[in-house]
């Protein structure tokens, strides 16, 4: 397989020294990389800002913004028979973002954000894409039936659930907890374990749903 995986946060500048992310750490997606690599795969990784490093046998795309990111697997996604989507997207960046870095004054700031693109949601109609996509889906309430709309929405063939209202799973922690969601309405609970084994049972689900394809 030749994988594109995402990974990591996005950072939208308020101003030159001033940004809105999340508490992605890219741990999650750097594990499915190297599961992927070890598994004698080639990869992709588009990354957003993380303080870990990228496996020197992956091809990485340093990215900081959603819409940097977008572009990154515009440009790669042609290439790959498979697509893993983990990163964690800010959904709306700053309208208008300040040259000068904004002064403290007697008033309140108000920021007005706009939209970010869906990256997973334009695989199948912007990007053109046919191959094996998965998404993941972070949520604090009604973890799977949020995750199944996404699942539906976004054209995936598994969505990877992760309830991240937990603190021992989910964001910057070393272990994870999913359940995957099946196009057949089957699901699967990865039980808690070490993201390196979760990336790994992720990578067999995924290389099963590609032989299943093969004519
Ligand atoms: O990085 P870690 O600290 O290890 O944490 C791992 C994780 C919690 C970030 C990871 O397991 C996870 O759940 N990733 C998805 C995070 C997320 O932003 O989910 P979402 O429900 O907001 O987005 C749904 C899907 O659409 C995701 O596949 C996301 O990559 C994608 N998306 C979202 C918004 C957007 N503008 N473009 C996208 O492609």
């Amino acid at each position: 397989m030749k994988l594109l995986i995402t990974a990591g946060p996005t950072r939208e500048p308020i101003d030159p020294v001033r940004y809105l992310t999340n508490r992605s750490s890219g741990k999650m997606g750097y594990a499915l990389v190297e599961a992927a690599l070890e598994a004698g795969h080639e990869v992709v990784l588009v990354s957003g800002p993380v303080n870990l490093t990228a496996p020197k046998a992956a091809t990485t795309v340093q990215v900081e913004t959603a819409v940097e990111m977008y572009e990154a697997v515009a440009r790669e996604i042609g290439s790959c028979d498979t697509a893993i989507f983990c990163a964690a997207v800010a959904d709306y960046r700053v309208d208008g973002i300040e040259a000068s870095k904004i002064k403290k004054t007697e008033d309140e700031l108000i920021l007005k954000l706009i939209k970010n693109p869906d990256i997973l949601g334009s695989a199948r109609s912007e990007f053109g894409f046919s191959g094996v996509l998965v998404g993941f889906a972070a949520e604090t309430d009604d973890v799977l039936a949020h995750a199944q709309e996404k699942m539906e929405r976004k054209g995936c063939d598994l969505l990877v659930a992760n309830d991240v209202s937990r603190r021992d799973i989910g964001f910057d922690r070393e272990e994870n907890e999913v359940t995957l969601l099946f196009r057949s309405g089957e699901s699967q609970v990865l039980s808690l374990a070490s993201k390196k084994r979760i990336g790994r049972e992720i990578l067999q689900v995924v290389e099963n749903l590609r032989d299943q394809r093969k004519p």
